[in-house]
């Protein structure tokens, strides 16, 4: 690795942490406002909202596609050298200590950030090995640009020293949507599996009941 190419990732890095601050503030303030209020009005908090995505099939599915099924939806991108495999294995292990009927009712989904590499297949094969029933959602610029700016999900192209070479600069957090498409939570970047199932399993028993 050229030193040259070592400052690049050290920028990315230092760079992307900034954004993820800035975004992680904005829900932080996002979710007091929302734990401020009604739990009824804990749903609408500003996060989440309808969509339009293409799946591993390349099928057109649509935030109504998930009625009825709680999700737990990461946003990154399948080339992603570190931050993206380790939330989503953080998301496979957070299911596995869930009690199995709580884990089945949710829908793991994965969300490219990257359409333009992420083709349909490689969104799906890339999802399908962190867990056997997470899937992976990709789509054109506009539906993609679409979903993160309702999700509050910030991101951009970042070119590289070698031609025609890119990576993706994105913030890293993990959502918790209810059965009915309202927003529940959300878990910054190294929150812990063990604390992300005890908060999951408490917000579904909430709503469950
Ligand atoms: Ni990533």
């Amino acid at each position: 690795m050229s030193s040259r190419l070592i400052g690049v990732l050290i920028g990315l890095i230092i760079g992307g942490s900034i954004a993820a601050g800035i975004v992680y503030l904005q829900i932080q303030e996002l979710t007091e406002e929302a734990a401020g209020s009604s739990a009824t009005q804990l749903g609408e908090a500003d996060i989440g909202g309808a969509f339009e995505l293409v799946d591993g099939a390349g099928k057109t599915v649509t935030d109504a596609d998930f009625a009825g099924r709680p999700m737990l939806i990461y946003f990154g991108f399948t080339w992603c050298p570190d931050i993206c495999p380790t939330e989503l294995g953080v998301m496979a292990a957070t299911l596995d200590m869930l009690p199995e009927p709580v884990a089945e009712t949710i829908q793991p989904v994965f969300i490219t950030i990257d359409p333009e590499r992420d083709t349909p297949e490689a969104v799906a094969d890339y999802a399908g090995m962190f867990h056997p029933r997470m899937i992976g959602l990709t789509g054109s610029p506009e539906q993609i640009r679409h979903v993160a700016d309702v999700y509050k999900v910030y991101y951009a192209k970042v070119d590289l020293p070698d031609a025609d070479d890119y990576t993706m600069d994105h913030s890293s957090f993990t959502y918790l949507m209810s059965a009915e498409g309202d927003f529940l939570d959300v878990f910054p970047y190294g929150t812990p599996p063990a604390d992300m199932a005890a908060r999951i399993a408490a917000h579904l028993d909430r709503t469950d009941s």
